[in-house]
């Protein structure tokens, strides 16, 4: 609403933002996990609350500052997280998923830590897809996810899009300099339901949260 000014742009929109990585425990002592820093996601949380917005954050382990105004819901495994993405789901109208959701987790969490000995293999089980249970529980909401990518950048981002029932994927070209987990600049790419695209260039990870919140919000007032 205009009248409220730029501080309220997103006044009443509830929202649920994840960010980080999982771990996901092998023994009291080791665990699988991924570079990703949160700082993609908490700048998202963080922009949005900033403009009004009602903001649960769901974070897996990092190193980062809660941003003022957010609830934080801290999380460890991909199981963890999807139950509090789930509860959290039904009051949403807009969930951004920034989290990078471990694919795999030990099939067995081992009570003792384990011993060294000859060759080893440790079999591993799928975690559940939270961003692809959230596309066929889809209702209202608008649902957007990420895509980091090392190869074919639009037909594996593309792909994600339409498979999880998600109405805007954020793309990012790992491959480029000042894109990706630890910088605190991206590039993406931006592609919609609807068939079309939106590069944007080379900036600062708060910069890239306020033009997905864009671009995002703009999709809820056209449903
Ligand atoms: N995602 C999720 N739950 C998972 C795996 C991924 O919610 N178990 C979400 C991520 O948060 C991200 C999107 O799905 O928003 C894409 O994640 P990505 O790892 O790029 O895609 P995957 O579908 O896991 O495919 P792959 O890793 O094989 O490329
Ligand atoms: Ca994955």
């Amino acid at each position: 609403c205009a009248l409220l000014g730029p501080k309220n742009k997103y006044q009443g929109l509830h929202m649920v933002v994840t960010a980080g990585p999982t771990q996901e425990p092998l023994d009291p002592v080791r665990y699988f996990t991924n570079h990703s820093s949160g700082k993609m996601g908490f700048a998202i949380a963080r922009a949005a609350a900033e403009q009004g917005a009602d903001v649960t954050l769901v974070s897996g382990p990092v190193n980062l500052t809660p941003p003022p105004g957010v609830e934080l819901i801290r999380v460890t495994t991909a199981e963890e997280m999807y139950r509090a993405v789930m509860d959290a789901y039904p009051k949403a109208d807009l969930v951004i998923k920034a989290a990078a959701v471990a694919d795999y987790r030990p099939a067995t969490v081992h009570g003792q830590k384990m011993k060294k000995g000859g060759e080893m293999a440790i079999p591993l089980v799928r975690n559940p897809d939270i961003l692809a249970e959230l596309g066929k529980k889809k209702e209202n909401q608008i649902l957007v996810g990420f895509a980091a990518e090392t190869e074919n950048l639009q037909e594996n981002a593309t792909g994600k899009l339409d498979r999880k029932n998600l109405d805007m994927i954020v793309a990012n070209d790992l491959t480029m300099a000042g894109a990706g987990f630890k910088a605190d600049t991206n590039i993406v790419r931006l592609y919609f339901r609807d068939g079309t695209e939106k590069e944007l260039p080379l900036m600062t990870k708060d910069e890239v949260a306020r033009q997905i919140l864009h671009e995002a919000t703009q999709l809820l007032t056209k449903q």
